[in-house]
């Protein structure tokens, strides 16, 4: 069997582990043949590809990360006018799978090229935790070390200033790192876009701790957060070409609100891409590797359409529909637990 690969969308630690999992297992269980398509969808429907060979160039590409292959976005529209393109590229090359690994944007291209007839198991990939039905996306466990290893460190100089310090964490819809960091890195305050924050509380909540002689307060902010309507004025970022609105820094603007109505010294880190960049943490590489190995043998199974997933201890296959009807979104239970910590 020939396989093909590629990464697509925003890159992520550990998507280089599905690749090398995915040639490992490819080429001993079954002497097949991977090849990886660069710079995402826009390398397929260029016919940009490199033969991955099993060897100790892939056996080292484990602890890299980023992407081998390159990665990029593509705007669904062009993609689905080259669905011709895709096919005949597929098929010069002798195809017979292709792993996609991407987040939602992805997998959903996935999901109409194996409307399309084109043989595809994806596999999902986002440090923001946000693809449906599957317990964790690889990427994930690193992004929330990276942004709980900045919370620690900005411990000791909010109180050796006597600050409220603002950490600004990636999360456009959704708030798991923002959750899971806030949680680990004893943040008295986190807020995340699946629930609206109101600047009063938030202000309120420093203020108390302040009152009671605590020494400095450390809130965590979703870049996709928004504050309840009417309850603060907040500039509104421009629409992309992806619908996505940029970001105009929800972190640095409730740093302001909090410094008007307090007179307190804050300060906002923006923690950005550190959270995507660097060495997958042992957890996201078992589950990267776990996720290449599995697609790799649904495609010698021929059960396209799918998508690898982890379910409890289990990485099962789910259909592709599966992973992309909607986004897995923070639950308001969950929310609530980290609450009882706030303040
Ligand atoms: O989807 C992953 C992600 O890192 C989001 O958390 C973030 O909003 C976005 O990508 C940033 O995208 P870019 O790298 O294009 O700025």
């Amino acid at each position: 069997m020939r396989i093909a690969t590629l990464t697509s969308g925003g890159d992520c630690p550990g998507l280089n582990a599905v690749i090398r999992g995915i040639v490992r297992t490819a080429s001993a269980e079954f002497g097949s043949t991977v090849v990886g398509y660069q710079d995402g969808w826009q390398g397929l429907l260029e016919d940009k590809r490199v033969q991955l060979y099993d060897d100790e160039n892939i056996d080292r590409i484990l602890l890299r990360g980023g992407t081998i292959l390159g990665t990029g976005r593509l705007h669904p529209d062009k993609f689905r006018a080259g669905i011709d393109r895709v096919k005949a590229n597929l098929a010069d090359a002798g195809i017979d799978a292709l792993i996609p690994i991407g987040g939602e944007g992805t997998l959903k291209g996935a999901k109409w090229l194996a409307d399309n007839g084109v043989p595809v198991v994806g596999v999902p990939k986002t440090i923001d935790n946000d693809v449906n039905n599957t317990d964790y996306t690889f990427g994930f466990d690193t992004a929330v070390s990276v942004a709980t290893d900045a919370i620690d460190r900005l411990h000791t100089t909010a109180e050796s200033h006597n600050r409220v310090m603002i950490v600004e964490v990636m999360g456009r819809h959704v708030g798991w790192i923002a959750l899971h960091a806030g949680m680990a890195g004893g943040a008295h305050y986190t807020v995340i876009p699946e629930v609206p924050f109101d600047i009063a509380e938030i202000a309120k909540a420093m203020e108390r701790r302040f009152q009671l002689g605590e020494k400095y307060g450390i809130i965590v902010v979703a870049e996709g957060a928004t504050p309840k309507e009417g309850t603060m004025n907040v500039s509104e970022g421009e629409v992309d070409q992806f619908g996505h609105r940029t970001f105009t820094g929800m972190g640095q603007q409730i740093a302001d609100e909090i410094h008007q109505r307090l007179g307190q010294d804050v300060r906002t880190t923006v923690l950005g891409h550190i959270q995507r960049g660097g060495t997958p943490t042992a957890f996201d590489r078992v589950l990267a590797t776990r996720y290449g190995v599995r697609a790799a043998r649904a495609c010698h199974e021929g059960d396209f359409g799918s998508c690898v997933a982890l379910h409890g201890e289990n990485i099962e296959m789910i259909r592709l529909d599966d992973a992309v009807d909607t986004l897995k979104q923070v639950p308001v239970q969950r929310y609530h637990t980290a609450q009882a910590m706030f303040g």
